[in-house]
C-alpha cells in the first residue's frame, strides 16, 4: 500500500501501526524517493527465502539493491498489530520496535526529505501519524 502526498523530513517522527496477516510470510516498510530509489527497506521475514524470524534491511538505488543488513531480533507475530516509531537524519534511520528496542540503518541516499512511503507484503497499515 502506497501512501500518497506524504513528505517525511529529517527530525520528524513517523508512527506507524501495522497488522501482519494471520499467515504473514514477509512484509516491508519502504521510505525513499520512488519505487526504484528506496533509502530504507525494512523487511521482517517471518519465513521467506530461507530466512525465518529475522529483519533484513537494504537500500535500492536506481533499481539496484545494496548490501543487506540483518538483525536477528523479531518482536513480531502473525496477526498481531505492531507499532513502529521511525525517524532519520542524513546519516541514519532509527526504528523503535514494538518491544521498545531500537535499531538503525545507514541513510545511504543521504537525503533529509523523502516523499515515497509504502508497506508491501503480507501486512496492512492500521494507522500513520507524523509528529
Ligand atoms: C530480495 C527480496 C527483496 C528485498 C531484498 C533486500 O531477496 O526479493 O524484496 O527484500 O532482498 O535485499
Amino acid at each position: 500500500m502506497k501512501i500518497q502526498n506524504m513528505t517525511l523530513k529529517e527530525g520528524q517522527e513517523l508512527k506507524v501501526r501495522i497488522k501482519p496477516d494471520d499467515n504473514c510470510i514477509s512484509f516491508s516498510i519502504n521510505i525513499g524517493h520512488d519505487p526504484d530509489n528506496i533509502a530504507m527497506h525494512f523487511n521482517p521475514r517471518f519465513d521467506y527465502g530461507g530466512d525465518s524470524n529475522i529483519i533484513v534491511w537494504n537500500s535500492l538505488s536506481g533499481g539496484c539493491w545494496g548490501d543487506e543488513q540483518r538483525d536477528a531480533v523479531f518482536p513480531f507475530a502473525c496477526g498481531e498489530e505492531c507499532k513502529f516509531y521511525i525517524n532519520f537524519n542524513y546519516e541514519q534511520f532509527y526504528i523503535k520496535l514494538p518491544d521498545g528496542s531500537m535499531l538503525n540503518f545507514p541513510n545511504r541516499l543521504g537525503d533529509v526529505k523523502y516523499q515515497y512511503f509504502d508497506v508491501r507484503g503480507d501486512a496492512r497499515i492500521i494507522g500513520l501519524k507524523i509528529k
